[in-house]
């Protein structure tokens, strides 16, 4: 059912300027945020764009293949490069790399950038979805449930610092967290 929130979205979107600021979702890995992502940008007629992406094109490179070569140092580099190169121009939603916001600078220019949105998500529903996938380095450890626990209370507080809003995604489908950030859109830009 994106029909309905596609159509109010860009409707307020027209009708409000502010409602044509990009939009920044922030949240752990397997919250949702390219799924979420897409179905927003649709939602408002912005461009969708995936930091995680537009890194592994402008490297030429996978993910697991960066962290390789140059650790995760080299890898956030590369990170903070495209996160201000997708803030420029837009309106955009953008869908960011999990870790995205452990540098200050980066939680900083997220803030100032668009709208940010954290989807929190708990550990089961994270282990849940990505226990059968292999691109991300930073779980492939002995005990991946317990790195993402770990990983999880530990970037918790810097989540909320970063974000204007927090939507627990908990038992929610994508659609009907759609509808809710049009809605908190318009309210914050009203
Ligand atoms: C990371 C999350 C990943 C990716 C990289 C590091 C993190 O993105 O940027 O593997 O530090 O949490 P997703 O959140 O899209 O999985």
């Amino acid at each position: 059912m994106v029909q309905e929130p596609g159509a109010l979205g860009k409707r307020q979107a027209r009708e409000d300027p502010d409602m044509e600021g990009n939009v920044i979702l922030i949240g752990f890995m397997g919250a949702g945020k390219s799924t979420v992502g897409k179905l927003l940008a649709r939602a408002l007629g912005h461009e969708f764009v995936d930091t995680d992406a537009r890194i592994e094109a402008d490297a030429g490179r996978t993910i697991p293949e960066i962290f390789a070569a140059e650790g995760e140092p080299g890898f956030r580099d590369l990170e903070s490069a495209a996160l201000r190169e997708v803030l420029r121009g837009g309106p955009r939603v953008i869908s960011t790399g999990g870790g995205v916001v452990l540098r200050p600078e980066n939680r900083e220019a997220i803030r100032r950038g668009g709208h940010c949105v954290w989807l929190a998500v708990d550990p089961a529903t994270v282990w849940d979805r990505v226990r059968r996938e292999t691109h991300r380095p930073l779980l492939r450890t002995p005990d991946p449930e317990g790195t993402i626990r770990r990983m999880l209370a530990e970037r918790e507080p810097v989540y909320r610092e970063t974000a204007h809003w927090c939507l627990d995604t908990a038992g929610r489908d994508p659609e009907s967290l759609v509808r809710e950030m049009v809605d908190w859109l318009h309210e914050r830009s009203a």
